[in-house]
């Protein structure tokens, strides 16, 4: 009973604790996840158009897993070990750069046409740890700048924002990222005496908007670059999924100035359980007294104090998997594309179907693009959808869709969603749009 009591007097002391917390998360952050999975929690029979993450139908975990054989054979020949020294090795603490660079050098010359020396390169806890190394190696005064594509992909944005950093939106286009707005804003900045220091963006098949940058605005771009003297950050998350039989092109492999950071994800490729990234920095740092470093190892120091080095035995993973498929994806990922191709067209169908053919009068003016790669779709509505909105199409027609204003800094792009068709099969996918599309009715015609 003694016991009881006091335990009780603890509880309610500790409920009356205030805990101070950097004012950037209480203010300055939505946690647009957490939402959408607490709605979904209270209905669970809604279909969800809002998840990005990738079909586990496709998962080869068990398999895959296995090829830290491989890479422990590769790894004990190269060091001279026994296979029982190689495995005790990767069970160590190791290089904070990660153990397999030099395999990663191979595959993204092979599956990315980018030629980066081992020595550039870092294994990451997927891209979210090389998107904070690489903001936290480059910007370190109230003065520096980030720009981000507006809506965007909120790992990085949301960061900038807990970190307190000042981060810019810059319109996006059918064909990415703004190139005017980005000149714009580069001019207002330096007006104010900022420098704009990054500019992260996705040129093939945004997220969440689903577009790609043809190959001039790219061109475009890097001579920005050059010109305003800051360095681009390319987020290929879903370059591999190309749905028009061509190999999406990395702004990487056509940076001749040496001004992009390359970040990619193994997320989509294998499964996002792996926890991998991949960080290419071919850029040099010359300090005040004229020695020359690598960019890379700069970013190495960030590392070593986020978290010391990426898991060894997840890198022996897909060392393995990478010995395995001759330093490639591409044929391990054959099939997962075009399953992922079929996915598309079947939301393009069933938009067709439910909203453009047998929509009527209240379907005029809802628009959406047909990406050519990535798993999202945009759609534009001809009235806003808040919050309140996402909670009645998940009570009263059984869809999750996540509203694109999540995905913009200041809350703005209401007239728009963002739909993805990954996890779903395709009869999911069909019924899910014709309830979004009852839903949109119910919204257009209510305000007729
Ligand atoms: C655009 C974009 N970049 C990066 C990531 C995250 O990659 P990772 O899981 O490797 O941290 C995602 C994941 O959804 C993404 O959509």
């Amino acid at each position: 009973l003694i016991l009881t009591n006091n335990r009780e007097k603890q509880n309610s002391f500790n409920m009356e604790q205030q805990v101070s917390i950097n004012e950037n998360i209480a203010s300055n952050y939505k946690d647009v996840m957490g939402f959408l999975n607490e709605i979904q929690g209270r209905y669970p029979g809604a279909i969800s158009l809002a998840a990005g993450r990738p079909d586990d139908g496709f998962f080869d975990v068990r398999e895959q897993v296995m090829c830290i054989d491989i890479f422990a054979g590769h790894f004990a020949s190269v060091n001279g070990l026994s296979i029982d020294d190689a495995f005790k090795s990767l069970g160590q603490y190791n290089k904070t750069k990660g153990i397999i660079a030099d395999l990663l050098a191979s595959y993204l010359l092979n599956d990315e046409g980018i030629d980066a020396a081992p020595e550039d390169i870092l294994v990451t806890v997927g891209a979210q740890e090389a998107f904070v190394i690489t903001i936290k190696t480059i910007c370190n005064s109230n003065n520096d700048v980030i720009l981000v594509e507006d809506p965007g992909y909120i790992g990085v944005s949301d960061f900038a924002k807990i970190s307190g950093l000042g981060i810019e939106g810059i319109r996006m286009t059918a064909s990415g990222i703004d190139l005017e707005h980005l000149e714009f804003k580069l001019k207002e900045q330096a007006g104010k005496g900022k420098k704009v220091k990054l500019v992260f963006v996705m040129p093939n098949y945004q997220n969440p908007a689903g577009t790609c940058m043809p190959p001039e605005n790219m061109e475009r771009l890097l001579q920005l670059s050059v010109k305003y003297d800051f360095l681009v950050v390319e987020d290929v998350a879903y370059n591999l999924f190309s749905y028009s039989g061509s190999r999406a092109v990395s702004l990487k492999s056509a940076d001749k100035n040496n001004r992009v950071i390359y970040i990619g994800s193994f997320a989509k490729s294998l499964f996002p359980g792996l926890r991998l990234g991949v960080l290419a920095a071919t850029q040099r740092v010359v300090s005040k007294d004229g020695k020359s470093t690598r960019l890379a190892d700069e970013m190495a120091k960030v590392k070593a104090v986020v978290t010391v080095n990426t898991p060894t035995i997840n890198q022996a993973i897909l060392g393995g998997i990478l010995l395995k498929n001759n330093n490639s994806l591409a044929a391990v990922n054959a099939e997962k594309i075009k399953a992922y191709k079929d996915k598309r067209d079947a939301m393009l169908a069933a938009l067709q179907k439910h909203i453009g053919s047998s929509g009527g009068e209240w379907a005029g003016g809802i628009t959406w693009n047909e990406p050519a790669g990535g798993f999202f779709i945009r759609v534009k509505l001809p009235f806003p959808v808040y919050e309140a909105e996402i909670e009645k199409a998940a009570k009263e027609f059984g869809v999750l869709f996540c509203p694109m204003s999540y995905f913009s800094l200041d809350g703005s792009a209401e007239n728009e969603i963002r739909l993805t068709f990954a996890s779903l099969s395709a009869s999911q996918i069909d019924e899910g749009v014709s309830r979004l599309a009852g839903f949109l009715q119910s919204v257009a015609c209510q305000l007729v």
